[in-house]
């Protein structure tokens, strides 16, 4: 932004609707523009939204709930012109609460009015200044399913338990946590049977149990058509740096589920597009409770089957967040080890794949084994562990390290709480076992698979159940080639050798 003078409105009348776009999100005032999760669509992912419909009627009633200026009405009536025939209407209804955003959404839509018009088509363009949650409840408790298309990038934010927009959209059956998910539930809601939506939204809604009773909303109402995925977390939204993991998910209201296809970009240019055909339940797995929806974009990444279909149970093992939470063993907790203390591990004692305790940090690196906490703690043994949370640009999501008994002659190990550990009923793993899960865990293929389901940077117990891994007596040959290769394994060394399952 140059001067001032560029939020006035007949200025950025002027410009195409991306530099528009562009200036009015400079125009906001920026904590306005975090409580309205207000970050807007590039025209290039726009248009791609755009092009994944698949009808057009002769009458389209368009839905575009938190419309912001209109840009994604916009991308849809541009291909609307070109899709629907001659004489064809498009009834837009934007809902917006921003008042300074309605002032473009309305001056857009008069704008789109005069471009169909002239090539002997018809618009009515509505710019609704309501909230669209209390809004969509009410209709939808109407009963009243109005629209043929949806085209949404919703505002993201974590709802309160207590809250109207809590209260809404559970009124219309729809429970659930962020603005995102009741923006998307209130959208199929309205939607007329075979009805599509298009929606770009963060991920977090296909795993985690808080979005269970969503994603069971979603399934039961609409089939999923296309989803697809940035390759680069900070891509979607470069412009607002947004460092949210997006997809774009076509959905058609009361279809069956079918083939869905999923693409890939690298960016938001939507450079680089690979895609391809998968079947449903390769994204929902048919005997999943939790119904994750997973995005395996090569097939050799769906653990389900093939080598690495084990699950942890299969493997007698068990997952669990680390047990010892920091705060809550303050007074047993010493900064460094004494006579009869145990030690206390972190995330942080871990570098480059070995243990480095202890260390000086302000965390402490030993507990004093008192009754109150003893059942937070494990015998020593053989542990795999992971990090719980990696960095937003790490290459890896998945990171384990093995904990050998030989360096910690301790009776007892205190495992906090940002690590996740591997165990056998509360006891440490046979050593080639452990090693051999976690020359499994670092390999690209588990990383792979991991992603598929998880789109968050968080490492959750409950994720890692879900992972598949390959059979008992493959781990353990994995970790007796771990041992033979000790101190010079790479990246690539730990590829090849989880590539080849069967070799011993
Ligand atoms: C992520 S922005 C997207 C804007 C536009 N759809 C686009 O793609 O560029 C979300 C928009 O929703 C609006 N919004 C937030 N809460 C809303 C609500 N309860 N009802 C209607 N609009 C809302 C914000 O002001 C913001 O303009």
């Amino acid at each position: 932004m140059d001067d001032g003078l560029a939020c006035d409105t007949q200025t950025l009348a002027d410009r195409g609707i991306d530099a528009r776009r562009i200036a009015v999100a400079s125009c906001l005032d920026p904590s306005e523009r975090a409580r309205l999760g207000q970050f807007m669509t590039p025209t290039p992912i726009a248009d791609f939204m755009a092009a994944l419909f698949t009808r057009w009627p002769a009458h389209v009633v368009l839905l575009d709930p938190g419309a912001g200026i209109g840009s994604l009405t916009e991308a849809f009536a541009e291909r609307f012109r070109h899709q629907a025939p001659r004489g064809a209407v498009l009834e837009a209804h934007g809902y917006e609460i921003d008042p300074i955003l309605l002032g473009y959404l309305r001056q857009h839509l008069g704008d789109i009015d005069a471009r169909l018009e002239s090539g002997g088509q018809r618009f009515e363009g509505v710019a609704h200044d309501r909230d669209f949650i209390a809004e969509a409840s009410f209709l939808a408790g109407m009963s009243a399913a109005r629209f043929t298309h949806a085209i949404l990038n919703p505002p993201y934010k974590k709802i309160a338990t207590a809250s109207a927009h809590r209260r809404l959209a559970r009124d219309a059956g729809l429970e659930t946590v962020n603005l995102y998910s009741a923006f998307l539930g209130l959208a199929i809601a309205l939607m007329a049977d075979g009805g599509e939506v298009v929606a770009i939204i963060p991920r977090s809604f296909c795993n985690g149990t808080y979005f269970r009773p969503f994603r069971r909303f979603l399934l039961e109402r609409a089939a999923i058509r296309h989803i697809h995925v940035f390759e680069s977390r900070a891509s979607a939204f470069r412009d607002d740096a947004v460092l949210q993991e997006n997809i774009i998910v076509h959905l058609v209201r009361g279809a069956h589920p079918g083939p869905v296809t999923l693409s890939i970009s690298e960016d938001a240019g939507l450079r680089d597009l690979v895609s391809r055909e998968a079947a449903f339940t390769e994204i929902v797995h048919p005997d999943d409770p939790e119904q994750f929806i997973r995005i395996p974009i090569a097939p050799s990444e769906e653990p389900g089957s093939g080598p690495f279909r084990h699950t942890l149970a299969e493997l007698g093992l068990t997952v669990s967040t680390g047990p010892v939470v920091d705060f809550r063993v303050r007074d047993h907790a010493l900064p460094y080890p004494a006579r009869d203390s145990v030690p206390l591990l972190y995330a942080h004692h871990f570098r480059e794949g070995r243990l480095v305790w202890p260390v000086a940090h302000k965390k402490p690196n030993a507990l004093v084994p008192s009754p109150g906490i003893r059942k937070a703690l494990l015998p020593r043994g053989f542990y795999t562990l992971t990090r719980r949370f990696s960095a937003k640009e790490e290459r890896r999501r998945l990171v384990a390290f093995v904990v050998d008994p030989a360096d910690l002659p301790h009776p007892l190990y205190g495992f906090e709480n940002h690590l996740n550990v591997f165990h056998a009923d509360k006891a440490g793993l046979p050593e080639d076992l452990a090693r051999g899960l976690a020359v499994y865990l670092n390999s690209s293929t588990a990383d792979r698979a991991f992603r598929a389901f998880s789109g968050h940077t968080q490492v959750n117990a409950g994720d890692l159940r879900a992972l598949r891994y390959p059979d008992y007596a493959t781990l353990m040959t994995y970790g007796q080639w771990a041992k033979r290769s000790a101190g010079r394994l790479t990246q690539d060394m730990i590829d090849a050798r989880v590539e080849r399952p069967y070799d011993r």
